[in-house]
């Protein structure tokens, strides 16, 4: 595994606020390959985690892709995993995986899907 240095602090913040029971929504921004990606990584290491990273391409190929990535965490062993039919389904089905269990869902490159 690559080392990684630093950001203690930016980890305990993060791990603070995971261990809060409360339902939690972070941003975190900054130049382009300042560490973002790899934070989240780090963080996410040992967690329940829906990790989407946002593609360049349409709306239809991101929803598809944010759809794997929710399948992959809900049902790991599907050969062939459903498509959401709107963003408004997928982001419903999130916080309903989160009742069973504390869950980091990560949305990266969020300015693509923007
Ligand atoms: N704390 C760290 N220790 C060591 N290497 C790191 C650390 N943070 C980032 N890197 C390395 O720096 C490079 C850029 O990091 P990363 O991809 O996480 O940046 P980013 O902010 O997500 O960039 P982008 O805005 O392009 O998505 C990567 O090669 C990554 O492995
Ligand atoms: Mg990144």
């Amino acid at each position: 595994m690559e080392k990684f240095y630093c950001r203690e602090e930016e980890l305990r913040k993060l791990n603070a606020r995971y261990e809060n029971e409360e339902f939690e929504c972070l941003i975190i921004y900054g130049r382009r390959r300042v560490g973002k990606t790899a934070l989240i990584n780090k963080f996410c290491a040992d967690k329940p985690t829906i990790f989407f990273s946002a593609l360049n391409t349409t709306g239809k190929e991101n929803l598809k892709a944010l759809s794997k990535a929710i399948m992959s965490y809900e049902k790991p062993d599907a050969v062939v995993a459903p498509e959401f039919k709107s963003y408004d389904d997928a982001s419903a089905q999130t916080p309903e995986l989160a009742r069973e269990q504390t869950l980091v869902f990560v949305l990266d490159a969020y300015p693509y899907l923007a």
